[in-house]
């Protein structure tokens, strides 16, 4: 008997010893620490538990039988993060360059599965050469395998994708399918063709970091939500993103125990400039509405005119849109579209009420915007809010213009409550195009057409740049002094708390891509 425990102990042993020290000492120069580290930083003390550590490659080819590593470059399992039930996948680097065999797939396949029948989120830790060269095709079915699982799994369980070493080739599609990416600065990448493939094709000269690197994707493509610091950074990260999310879809977010006393926020009364066309930074009103120190922006470098991320009103977690007049005015575009039809329906996916602070002056007009698919991109907010049927809260605090006044959550595409501030002003456009558009002969044919237009500029802003024509016609269901927000907000949240809505029977719908 004890001779078997000894055998157990032994492979035990080498397992925890990955591809041996020299590769561990290797990955450690880098910068990075091993799967098993990582897993150590992210779980709970003593809670992690693994499954499948004994497992070994099948491959034969190029003398692979002889060289096998027990549980074959990823370390797989379940454990608590702050207490709740979590499945991981860590990839070990040290181990053929955590590449993805036949075997390694399946691991992670399990634990995907094990999530989803359990409900529970997954989180993986990637680390990888990308495909197991010398297995073939059976490494690219494996991650096919594990696609179809992420597409099965997306809207069931949170998937949250920490990338901390290589990610290249199909590889990079499991990440782009979870919820949401986080990049390490630096000791992280992805790219579907690297620079060597890059260079021979298009002839461009990129670095890796240049071309698939943290702040690449944090800044260019919006591919990655987070660039963190390091990598206890990133862990970091997860499990903050983690503490907002409920388990799975049939679930809500745990509140946090909150007592509501007096959240009058006077500093809301002074914030919006005299000029409506001055900027202001809207994270500024973001934060003073929020529980403190709970905003936790999510793409905070990319598409800045409008700002999305996560935070708490009195204790309960709720996803945050707003427009950010601070950059480009706030306008919407391209990529504010689509960064926030994305934010949108994660929180609609798994039950976070949705708070919209609305300051913006239309969509981008031009050539760019146009060529680039601002039609079928703002069509996919519009489709995102639409169809979202958690509580819906928008505050106008400001310019609500043209089409953005639609879809930016009104009252006409289900939005269940919708203030204004005072300050409100909503129009199909902004005052001094509308004059000129409305009253173009009389202006030009005024014997002073400069002033005869800012008289027609004045008349159509007495008119509507003010928030009562739309309460008038409840399209605004309260007019609010900006101090009284969070008092509001934490009600009506409150209020909307069982809201129940069916949507229509369908298959799926049918957004605009
Ligand atoms: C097998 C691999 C491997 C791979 C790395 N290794 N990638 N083994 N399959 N894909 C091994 C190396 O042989 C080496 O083994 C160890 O991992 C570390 O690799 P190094 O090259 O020494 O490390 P480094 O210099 O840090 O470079 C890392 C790297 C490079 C940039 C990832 O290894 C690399 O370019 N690998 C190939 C990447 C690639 O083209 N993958 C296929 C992508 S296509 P030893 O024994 O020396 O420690 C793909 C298709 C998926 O993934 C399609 C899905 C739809």
């Amino acid at each position: 008997m004890k001779n078997k425990i000894e055998i157990l102990q032994d492979k035990i042993k080498k397992a925890h010893a990955g591809g041996g020290e020299a590769r561990i000492e290797s990955q450690h120069k880098k910068g990075k620490l091993t799967a098993r580290e990582r897993i150590h930083f992210l779980m709970d003390e003593n809670s992690f538990e693994e499954i499948g550590m004994l497992v070994t490659h099948r491959s034969t080819d190029f003398g692979m039988e002889r060289e096998k590593y027990l549980g074959d470059g990823v370390v797989t399992g379940y454990g608590n993060v702050n207490g709740r039930l979590v499945y991981v996948f860590s990839q070990d680097f040290t181990v053929f360059g955590g590449s993805l065999s036949e075997t390694h797939a399946e691991k992670i396949c399990k634990i995907m599965e094990m999530a989803m029948k359990n409900g529970a989120p997954v989180i993986g830790l990637n680390d990888s050469g990308g495909a197991r060269i010398q297995e073939g095709v059976v490494s690219l079915g494996g991650y096919a395998d594990i696609f179809y699982r992420n597409v099965q799994a997306s809207g069931v369980i949170p998937q949250l994708s920490a990338i901390m070493g290589p990610c290249a080739g199909g590889a990079v599609y499991s990440p782009a399918i979870t919820d949401f990416i986080l990049m390490v600065e630096n000791t992280s990448y992805m790219f579907v063709t690297g620079p060597n493939v890059v260079k021979t094709v298009t002839h461009e000269e990129v670095t890796s970091e240049e071309l698939g690197g943290a702040t690449t994707h944090a800044t260019k493509s919006g591919v990655t939500h987070f660039a963190c610091a390091n990598e206890i950074d990133a862990i970091n990260h997860v499990k903050k993103l983690l503490s907002y999310m409920p388990q799975n879809c049939e679930e809500i977010p745990a509140n946090l125990p909150y007592t509501v006393t007096d959240e009058t926020r006077n500093s809301l009364d002074v914030i919006m400039p005299e000029n409506s066309n001055q900027p202001y930074d809207v994270r500024t009103v973001i934060n003073e509405i929020a529980d403190e120190e709970s905003f936790l922006e999510v793409h905070a470098a990319y598409a800045e005119n409008i700002v999305v991320g996560f935070a708490r009103l009195a204790g309960r977690s709720i996803g945050i849109v707003a427009n950010q007049p601070a950059y480009l005015a706030g306008v919407l575009d391209n990529h504010a579209s689509t960064k926030a039809a994305r934010f949108v329906r994660f929180c609609d996916c798994f039950n976070i009420p949705l708070l919209v602070f609305e300051d913006v002056p239309g969509f981008l007009p031009g050539t760019d915007q146009e060529w680039n698919g601002i039609i079928t991109n703002g069509a996919k907010l519009l489709y995102a809010f639409s169809e979202a049927t958690v509580p819906r809260i928008t505050v106008i605090t400001r310019k609500a213009y043209g089409g953005a006044y639609d879809v930016m959550n009104s009252k006409h595409i289900g939005a269940d409550l919708n203030y204004a501030w005072p300050t409100a002003e909503i129009a199909v456009m902004g005052a001094k195009g509308a004059a000129e558009i409305i009253f173009k002969k009389e202006i030009s044919t005024a014997e002073n057409p400069g002033e005869k237009w800012l008289e027609k500029e004045k008349l159509y802003s007495d008119i509507f740049a003010n928030p009562y024509r739309a309460a008038e016609r409840g399209f605004v269901d309260e007019v609010i002094e900006p101090a009284q927000t969070r008092t509001k907000l934490i009600k009506a949240f409150k209020m909307l708390e069982n809201k129940v809505v069916n949507l229509p029977r369908k298959k799926h719908g049918n957004i605009p891509l």
